[in-house]
């Protein structure tokens, strides 16, 4: 199996369409390429899904604007705090803030506000992640400069054609704003992370393929990509007959873990949740398949049935100790273990930042 050798779209497409045998083969140097190059620690963040109120109707997205079915919410700060402690007294060693996609003042000003708390609760030991969608490149300084250091935001399909099939192509929703988003991420500062959906209507393999030479060509440091999952009320719900059925997508996405694993040794993969829609041993699986970061949800419970993007998006445990406790257990099964009270930042981008 090559590693982190130059490869280009055609040895990437075979490397997708692999079954069997070698489909095992793959997945399994994946994982001994990331915990030679790594380690075996995997890193947890705490996911706080602290708002659902979003201003974009993405095609595919449960939480979109047009929804009417979904209760919008805003995590109380007291609430967002204590989950922060919960993260920080039990070792989690990060958080992801993640919501809808809102810029208006009030927004910017309460995600900063939030920030300086959280560093301010953990004497700044707590490490932060934004996934707050498109903003300006004032307000991701604004943010970088309150204590998050890292920032996803999926390019969702590196291909602009798929990209507008799945969004709707006005100036909310462009594919060039999303890109130098991403750009503006970068060059602020943050770790930055990006992904895509796979098994989307309309997507092929090539197109896949496509989307982990975007990867390494503007060289993120972290990747979060997991299923396209259904949702009844969106509209690719048309779309359904479309599909691939949803265990081949479940492992293509192992596929592409596995494969951008061996193209980008020393990012952070996450394990993402709609893996786990799909498979309850999903994000486990994705570890053994070159993963290294899992996010276990601790929004408050109460919250959950409202965050849903996509349909049986698991929505845990009211205990979400219980729920790592069993995580850390299924990781041990596999061989590795769990990085507690560590940032687990990408090694990619010190390395890069030292040349
Ligand atoms: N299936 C899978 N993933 C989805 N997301 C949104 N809707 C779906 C869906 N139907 C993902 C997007 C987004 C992330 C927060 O959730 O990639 O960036």
């Amino acid at each position: 199996m090559p590693k982190n050798t130059l490869l280009n779209l055609s040895d990437i497409s075979s490397l997708l369409k692999v079954n069997g045998e070698e489909f095992d083969k793959l997945l399994a140097s994946a994982k001994q390429l990331r915990d030679e190059k790594l380690g075996n620690q995997i890193y947890l963040r705490g996911l706080i899904e602290f708002s659902n109120v979003c201003s974009k109707d993405c095609y595919y997205c449960g939480i979109r604007k047009s929804n009417k079915q979904v209760q919008r919410y805003n995590v109380s700060d007291d609430e967002v705090l204590a989950s922060c402690r919960l993260a920080f007294d039990n070792g989690l060693g990060s958080v992801v803030l993640q919501s809808g996609e809102c810029s208006s003042p009030a927004f910017v000003t309460r995600v900063d506000r939030l920030l300086k708390k959280i560093k301010q609760l953990s004497g700044n030991r707590l490490g932060i992640t934004l996934s707050c969608g498109e903003q300006s490149p004032e307000t991701y300084r604004r943010w970088f400069e309150s204590g998050a250091h890292r920032y996803l935001l999926r390019i969702e399909t590196s291909n602009r054609d798929l990209y507008y099939k799945i969004h709707p192509n006005d100036k909310k929703h462009s594919f060039e704003h999303r890109l130098e988003a991403l750009y503006y991420l970068k060059y602020t500062g943050y770790q930055t992370g990006s992904g895509v959906m796979i098994g989307l209507p309309f997507q092929t393999t090539e197109h896949l393929a496509g989307d982990l030479l975007f990867f390494k060509n503007i060289d993120i440091d972290m990747c979060g990509m997991g299923p396209y999952v259904e949702h009844e009320n969106t509209p690719l719900e048309g779309c359904r007959h479309l599909l691939r059925p949803k265990k081949e997508r479940f492992e293509l996405a192992l596929k592409m873990i596995a494969v951008l694993r061996l193209m980008m040794y020393d990012i952070n993969i996450a394990a993402s949740t709609a893996l786990d829609a799909i498979d309850v041993f999903g994000r486990v699986k994705a570890v053994a398949a070159g993963a290294n970061v899992v996010m276990p949800n601790i929004t408050p419970a109460k919250y959950r049935s409202n965050y849903l993007l996509y349909e049986n998006k698991p929505i845990g445990n009211n205990d979400v100790l219980a729920d790592i406790a069993l995580l850390e257990q299924r990781i041990k099964v596999i061989g590795n273990e769990i990085g507690y009270n560590q940032w687990g930042d990408a090694k990619h981008f010190f390395k890069k930042n030292e040349r």
